[in-house]
């Protein structure tokens, strides 16, 4: 089979969340050239709409739907309004996310909820209700969970991130070994260090620059770097994968293991 054929993805219908910047809008974008009919859900519309056109100038086909991933109801609209546009979403990547800084001993409860909410409750509820959705349409689906390399080791200063990041690596493992034989394949990624609006702030500073040094491929992720990932996990060419987070880290977990 042509490698064109094994990705392709029409007929397919994917809702992102976490569009509005950074990795997330790059996957919409990535699964808008590919064939899939893209819904863009974060909370700023107005850059939501931006990339919708971008993506139509492409000759894809999106739709916008503003809500927060932490509101349930409005997580049950974002899927009616997905479905509306296109039909059932058979797609998810489960991308919103924040970061924190913050040692454990001063972190507010209110912070550890808000990262804890964000990262990981609502990976889990919209994982579920995309299933539920896909599997009483009668259709086959793939989730896709947006996971860290911070999933698998720990770091100064983001103890609830590093947690919800490590549930998000359990519960795409729980949700698969449920869900593979009803036709619902899940699965994650687990970047590293990737410059976005999470972490320009640290990564342009001189500590954050010499964060390089510990990645055996000798640069932070770029556009691009995760395209071959999320193309894999979502397609035909993934289609006997179920449960694995893929670590896209330029090797940096191998350098923090010595
Ligand atoms: N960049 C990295 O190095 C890196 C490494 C490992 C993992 N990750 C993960 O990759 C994912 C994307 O992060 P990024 O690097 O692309 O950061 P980013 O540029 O800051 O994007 C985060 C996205 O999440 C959305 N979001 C946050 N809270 C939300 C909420 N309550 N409801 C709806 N949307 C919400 C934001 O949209 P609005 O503000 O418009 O709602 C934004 O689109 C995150 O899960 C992050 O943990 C990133």
């Amino acid at each position: 089979m042509k490698a064109s054929e094994l990705f392709e993805l029409s007929g397919q219908v994917a809702l992102v969340t976490g569009a509005s910047s950074g990795l997330g809008a790059r996957f919409a974008q990535v699964l808008a050239a590919n064939g899939a009919r893209v819904a863009l859900v974060a909370r700023r519309a107005k850059r939501l709409d931006e990339l919708r056109k971008r993506i139509e100038a492409s000759g894809g086909r999106a739709v916008v739907i503003e809500a927060d991933v932490r509101d349930r109801a409005a997580m049950t609209r974002a899927f009616d309004a997905a479905e509306k546009a296109f039909g059932t979403v058979t797609i998810l990547v489960n991308n919103a996310g924040v970061a924190h800084s913050g040692r454990a001993l001063d972190l507010s409860e209110e912070e550890w909820r808000r990262v804890l909410s964000t990262n990981l409750d609502a990976v889990f509820f919209w994982a579920q209700e995309a299933a539920r959705r896909i599997i009483a349409a009668n259709k086959q689906g793939a989730i896709v969970n947006i996971a860290s390399v911070l999933g698998f080791g720990v770091s100064k200063g983001v103890i609830a991130y590093t947690a919800a990041k490590a549930g998000v690596v359990q519960i795409t493992k729980a949700l698969a070994l449920e869900l593979a034989f009803k036709g619902v394949r899940v699965n994650a990624i687990a970047p590293g260090w990737f410059m976005t609006e999470i972490n320009d702030a640290y990564l342009k500073s001189e500590e954050g620059k010499a964060k390089t040094r510990e990645i055996p491929v000798g640069r932070f992720g770029q556009d691009g770097d995760l395209d071959g990932a999320l193309l894999l996990l979502v397609s035909k060419a993934g289609a006997y994968i179920a449960g694995a987070t893929i670590v896209v880290d330029g090797g940096q977990m191998l350098a923090l293991r010595g």
